[in-house]
């Protein structure tokens, strides 16, 4: 039988004790985190949430066999005086280190089993068992420490929005489908045989009928369900700060979100000096090689198509003839690499898929890994790139897009492999004037980049049936460290351009009138403008805590093969179940 807790109650949390405190007589309930029996006396570390405070047992037997029989995880209260350690004792490590509590009284409130891995040490384990234990391993500090940063993180947008004039108001889990890209979940309906609810991929319809409905400014911190593969950045569901507001314009969005961005880098004492960094789609394509360009390193990649015009260098002739670009980056202080090393670089970038990479050093003479490429000629490019004498200019040829996400690749390569990318630096950028749509070569159609509710520029909309591939959005995505943390765009407003997309996008009109015939009538009842964005919570906080996977700032996050491997989701179901959602599973 365990101990009761009886009448006491808790005075200070674990972390709380001070050299103030010395002399008061308290009581402390928390984990065993360690124990160490040193014969005449034993210490006991005691943990909660929020902290580690050390306990003592001495001269008193009858205690000191009770302490011995603690194990890690045992939970127990203690009652007990504080007292001053001596100079040699203090523990800077922590925040109660000053200080210990000589106990007078102990309760084991709960034993533990043998944890299958230690919660005191931070030491590695699988990650398969930290998640079929996980609440074991978010009682380690770090996972602590993580959930209580996006609960302040969580909070803190809550105060914002609120002092803005947002309104949090929540939409349906239980939906209808609506296009974000990916899979849907499906819930069979039981009332009516043969037909679903859709759990929401985000809540962009909704948000925009409550544009519709008058609500003028809304905001939610909601949970969205996505069907699609699981990587470090990605979960089937995950949580968006969701946003719209009516009477907006892209300024009206960034103006909202850059001061949002300052609040919440608050929470780990960060400054973000605003206005953040606005680029285009096509010059991040062209100088960084991604839409989620990372600009905590330099690396531009650079244009050098007309230095090779005429180039003696036939390859090169002939692809800029053709319409294509010579395109390079600087590897600073890469002329210091070795042959061999210069050959390993060459093969990666083969296996990323580039055709040739060629190097340039500069020297008197510079040299090159192509003979063709004539002293005069690697002077000029080293020039243009603007090279210095210590380092390293890699080139790449071939059609204008394609070698330039190649060489943004090749570009994330060399900055973390020359450390270049700090996890604690922070580097923002808006990426605007997506393209509104993208051709998909397999089935031969457009797609909407962004959602099909994403306004085109006014200037051009004209270009919608004659050259599609040309026309802009009002879209932008807010990117931190070659992140995309959140996506947003001005929509349309007007019924007629809204049904032009859905034409332009090979939705039939009776399809449209199917699928989103609510949204479409709606639209025809006083839309005013409206505009929002969604941020990916989980992104944000992982990218503020430092961790390189969401899972880290999840409580319960799935595997990366969508399992939850604590409750054994998903599950078989029993056959009454399937029978009264008029469903049946095919072997
Ligand atoms: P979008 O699809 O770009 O836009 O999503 C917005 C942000 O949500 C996060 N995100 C995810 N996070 C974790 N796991 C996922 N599977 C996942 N998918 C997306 C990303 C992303 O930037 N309705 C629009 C927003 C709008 O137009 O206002 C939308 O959902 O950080």
């Amino acid at each position: 039988m365990p101990d009761q807790l009886g009448d006491w109650t808790r005075t200070h949390t674990c972390g709380a004790l001070r050299t103030d405190d010395v002399d008061a007589d308290v009581v402390l309930l928390g984990w065993v985190h360690r124990v160490r029996d040193l014969g005449g006396v034993t210490f006991i570390d005691i943990r909660d949430r929020a902290g580690v405070s050390q306990l003592v047992v001495r001269d008193n037997d009858a205690l000191l066999v009770a302490a011995k029989r603690l194990r890690s995880e045992f939970v127990i209260g203690v009652r007990g005086v504080v007292q001053r350690r001596s100079d040699d004792t203090v523990n800077f490590k922590l925040a109660t280190g000053d200080v210990e509590i000589l106990v007078r009284e102990i309760r084991v409130l709960s034993e533990a089993k043998t944890p299958p891995f230690q919660i005191a040490e931070d030491g590695a384990v699988s990650e398969e068992l930290r998640l079929r234990y996980r609440y074991l391993d978010l009682r380690r500090p770090r996972l602590q420490h993580n959930l209580g940063l996006r609960h302040r993180v969580t909070m803190a947008v809550r105060r914002y929005f609120d002092a803005h004039g947002f309104w949090e108001i929540e939409t349906p889990i239980l939906a209808k489908s609506t296009p974000e890209g990916a899979r849907d979940f499906l819930v069979p309906s039981r009332v009516h045989p043969g037909e679903f609810y859709a759990l929401p991929q985000s809540p962009q319809i909704f948000k925009q009928i409550l544009m519709i409905a008058g609500t003028d400014r809304y905001f939610q911190i909601v949970r969205c369900f996505r069907d699609e593969d699981q990587r470090a950045d990605r979960q089937l569901e995950f949580t968006q700060i969701d946003v719209e507001m009516s009477f907006a314009r892209p300024e009206s969005v960034y103006g909202l979100i850059e001061p949002l961005m300052q609040e919440v880098f608050k929470e780990i004492g960060r400054d973000v000096s605003v206005p953040l960094p606005r680029i285009s789609y096509a010059d991040a394509i062209a100088k960084y090689g991604s839409d989620k360009p990372d600009l905590r390193c330099g690396l531009e990649i650079v244009d050098l198509s007309e230095l090779f015009r005429d180039s003696e260098f036939r390859v090169f002739k002939q692809i800029v003839a053709d319409g294509g670009v010579v395109r390079g980056i600087v590897v600073p202080g890469g002329n210091k690499y070795s042959r061999s090393q210069l050959d390993v670089l060459v093969d990666q970038a083969k296996q990323m898929g580039f055709s040739g990479l060629i190097w340039v050093r500069p020297g008197e003479p510079p040299l090159s890994s192509v003979k063709a490429l004539n002293a005069d000629a690697l002077g000029t490019a080293l020039a243009r790139a603007q090279a210095s004498a210590e380092d390293l200019l890699l080139m790449a040829a071939g059609p204008a897009e394609a070698t330039s996400k190649l060489l943004g690749q090749l570009r994330l390569h060399v900055a973390k492999k020359e450390n270049l990318l700090r996890a604690d630096e922070f580097a923002f950028t808006w990426v605007t004037d997506f393209p509104l749509l993208e051709y998909h070569e397999d089935d031969a159609r457009w797609y909407s980049t962004h959602h099909p509710f994403t306004a085109p520029l006014d200037a051009d909309v004209d270009k919608l049936e004659s050259d599609p591939g040309a026309v802009r959005a009002k879209a932008y995505d807010l990117v931190l460290n070659g992140t995309e943390l959140g996506g947003g765009s001005i929509r349309i407003h007007d019924s007629a351009l809204q049904a032009r997309i859905f034409r332009r996008l090979g939705i039939t009109d009776e399809e449209a009138k199917m699928r989103f015939g609510f949204f479409l009538e709606a639209l025809e009842y006083g839309t005013p403008p409206h505009g929002g964005i969604a941020l990916g919570l989980d992104r944000m906080i992982a990218l503020l805590a430092g961790e390189s996977s969401i899972r880290e700032v999840m409580a319960f996050p799935k595997t990366s093969n969508a399992v939850d491997l604590m409750a054994g989701a998903p599950s078989p179901v029993d056959a009454r179940q399937l029978t009264e959602l008029h469903l049946k599973t095919q072997p």
